[in-house]
């Protein structure tokens, strides 16, 4: 009787979807094994794996990008400075509409140089990633894999902590990657917001104590619809401010 060649090629088949199987079962275990025993710090929503709504997964990563979490604490929790609120409550206590209401038109936007106010974002959040974040914050802010501000290097010079923070602090939407600018800001005098690099930055910033003061400062040019620069003292530390004017002074 001749052996039917399909029938030894089905059992080697077979034979190595065993050892595959056996395998994939003995690396899971592994893992597995060594991620209990592993903490890794400071990153707890990277651990958090529950299926979460796509809007508010996408909430949360539009809420690190745009920096909500620099002025109003990770997921939210406040802690940062004693002029911005938590919005751990706000979910419950606000509307759809008056949420997005605020983030598009601000809100107690002030003159004043010392305190942070809540920046007009209209012109520079889309209707979608409003959507999101107003999803995310009802949902009560919560852990989602992966939305966690980027990391600034330690020990690696100003200008490298800075290039991390410029994109940290959001600093990036509004003024361009490598600080090209170009973001529109209709309404405001120069109908776009200020590129941080070329020659007609460097004449007028030419002293690092210049760059700092602004930054500290921001800068009120309008009312909503107009974006203006947010006020960053009492938000960012002086490590943090000269960090970001030694990344400025790397730019083209
Ligand atoms: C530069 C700091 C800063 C940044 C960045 C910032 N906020 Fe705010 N935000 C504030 C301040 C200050 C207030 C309080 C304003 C007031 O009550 O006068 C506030 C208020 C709010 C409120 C109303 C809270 C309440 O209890 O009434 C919401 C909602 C909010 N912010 C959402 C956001 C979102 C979403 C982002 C990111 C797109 C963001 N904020 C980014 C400073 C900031
Ligand atoms: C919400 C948008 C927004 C964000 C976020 C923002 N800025 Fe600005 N920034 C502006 C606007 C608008 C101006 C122009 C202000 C004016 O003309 O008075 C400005 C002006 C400046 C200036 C002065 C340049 C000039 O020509 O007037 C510096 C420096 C600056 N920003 C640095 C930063 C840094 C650093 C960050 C991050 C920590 C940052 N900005 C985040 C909107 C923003």
């Amino acid at each position: 009787m001749r052996r039917n060649p399909l029938v030894a090629v089905a059992a080697a088949v077979a034979v190595l979807l065993v050892a595959v199987a056996a395998l994939v079962g003995w690396a899971a275990g592994h893992y597995t094994s060594n991620s209990t025993t592993v903490t890794v710090a400071g990153t707890p929503a990277a651990t958090t794996s529950a299926a979460v709504d796509p809007t508010v997964a996408a909430g949360a990563h539009v809420f690190v990008q745009f920096a909500c979490a620099q002025c109003h604490g990770e997921n939210g929790r406040g802690g940062v400075s004693p002029h911005v609120p938590a919005l751990t409550g706000v979910g419950k206590a606000l509307t759809v509409a008056q949420l997005a209401h605020i983030i598009d038109h601000g809100l107690g936007e002030s003159a004043n140089p010392t305190e942070p106010y809540m920046p007009v974002w209209g012109a520079v959040i889309s209707k979608r990633q409003v959507a999101e974040l107003v999803a995310y914050i009802r949902a009560g802010l919560p852990n989602v894999a992966g939305a966690t501000p980027p990391a600034v290097p330690q020990n690696q010079g100003l200008a490298v902590a800075g290039g991390a923070l410029y994109v940290r602090d959001g600093c990036i939407n509004c003024h361009g990657p490598n600080g090209l600018g170009g973001v529109p800001n209709p309404l405001s005098p120069d109908k776009t917001i200020p590129p941080l690099s070329g020659a007609d930055f460097r004449s007028e910033f030419n002293t690092d104590k210049k760059i700092t003061d602004v930054i500290r400062s921001g800068s009120v040019i309008g009312r909503s619809p107009i974006v203006s620069m947010p006020h960053w003292g009492g938000i960012l530390s002086d490590y943090q401010l000269r960090a970001l004017v030694a990344y400025l002074k790397t730019l083209k």
